[in-house]
């Protein structure tokens, strides 16, 4: 039996803490957070007993083997560090850090282990992404030299930590952004980024003024601190001369909100959001094919314990794991290289 504990029991942590509860090989033991109230709640609710909310406190118990670190981005290395030094097998949530120098202290921290390390980049488990990755691996779509992604909401700032740059580390591309840019990196077969140009903008602020829609909020929301951008968009290009565009936001003036990641290549193309779509052409005809699959969307829920399952199977098995410390610094690397050019205004070189 894997026995885990889960740092930070805030809104993201049911997730986890549901996919490790219908694991056969996992027992959830211990819960931690730096709120008493809310870890004592998740207590009760999910009946572990074992409560800290210091989380050297969880790390120093030996009978733990595995943590996910599901705290405000500032702590993910430091937490994570401690974690690997207390040797513990880790799940770090998205983004790896707030710094570029903290991720790389990270992956060092990573190397001199023997324990898995590995960054919670959910969007990699969906079932679609997964059939997806089985077509691009056989050459579907050929050479893939474009893609492009949208995470567009109109009104949907988290508030809390999400908004508080100290926190956070920034507003949409790093909340969202993380997610979309890594997804298609991932789908091109990683390749190697050589420069940035971003633009990052501050005109909307949190438009907590709105009434009668509903929106994501941190667990401790709170709209009256924010200094994280609105909107942020991004061209990436790559050593092998494919291209990536994004934009994100947590608000804009928008008829609705919008969710597309598309990846065109030579010889056909696809989409994954909104959902799994497969281009090509055959005897002179353009085919647009629909697999036929029982869901054709990210399903937010089966990607989690998919998540999960390949964490515990690593920590159980020793195999690697598709999303290793090295894949979450070099998204950091291109997140930190987009507000770089949004602050002085030019293409970065990385
Ligand atoms: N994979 C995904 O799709 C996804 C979705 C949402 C959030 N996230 C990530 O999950 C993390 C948490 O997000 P959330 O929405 O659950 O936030 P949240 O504010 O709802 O919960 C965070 C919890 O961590 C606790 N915490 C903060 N610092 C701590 C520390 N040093 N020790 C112990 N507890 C601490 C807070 O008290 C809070 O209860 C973030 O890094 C976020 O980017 C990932």
């Amino acid at each position: 039996m894997l026995k885990v504990g889960i740092i930070g029991v805030g809104s993201i942590s049911k997730h986890h803490i549901k996919s490790y509860m219908i694991h056969e090989s996992v027992e959830l033991v211990a819960f931690c957070d730096i709120n008493e109230e809310r870890l004592k709640d998740k207590g009760n609710k999910f009946d572990v007993d074992l409560l800290y909310t210091d989380y050297q406190h969880l790390l120093d118990n030996d009978d733990i083997d595995a943590v996910s670190i599901c705290t405000w981005n500032n702590s993910h290395v430091e937490i994570a560090i401690k974690a690997l030094e207390a040797r513990k097998h880790v799940l770090v949530e998205k983004p790896l850090s707030i710094h570029l120098e903290d991720a790389y202290a990270l992956k060092k921290a990573a190397e001199k282990s023997d324990k898995v390390l590995q960054v919670g980049f959910v969007r990699r488990h969906g079932e679609n992404v997964k059939i997806l990755k089985t077509f691009i691996d056989n050459h579907e779509l050929g050479d893939i030299y474009y893609a492009k992604s949208s995470i567009l909401r109109r009104l949907g700032n988290p508030g809390g930590w999400f908004s508080n740059v100290s926190k956070s580390g920034g507003g949409p591309l790093i909340d969202l952004g993380v997610h979309v840019i890594d997804l298609c990196w991932y789908l091109m077969g990683k390749p190697r980024p050589m420069s940035v140009s971003g633009n990052t903008y501050y005109k909307l602020g949190n438009r907590s003024h709105i009434k009668n829609l509903s929106y994501y909020k941190a667990a401790d929301y709170d709209p009256t601190l924010n200094d994280v951008e609105d909107l942020t968009n991004a061209l990436i290009r790559f050593e092998n001369g494919a291209s990536l565009f994004i934009d994100v936001s947590f608000t804009l003036q928008a008829k609705q909100n919008e969710v597309s990641v598309k990846l065109y290549g030579n010889q056909g193309g696809a989409e994954i959001e909104p959902e799994l779509a497969l281009i090509s052409e055959k005897y002179n005809t353009i085919l647009n094919t629909t697999p036929q699959i029982d869901n054709l969307a990210f399903d937010f829920g089966k990607a989690f314990s998919n998540e999960i399952n390949h964490f515990v199977d690593c920590c159980i098995e020793g195999s690697e794991t598709i999303a290793p410390v090295e894949d979450g610094v070099e998204i950091m690397r291109i997140l930190n290289a987009v507000y770089e050019s949004a602050r002085i205004n030019k293409e970065v070189f990385l």
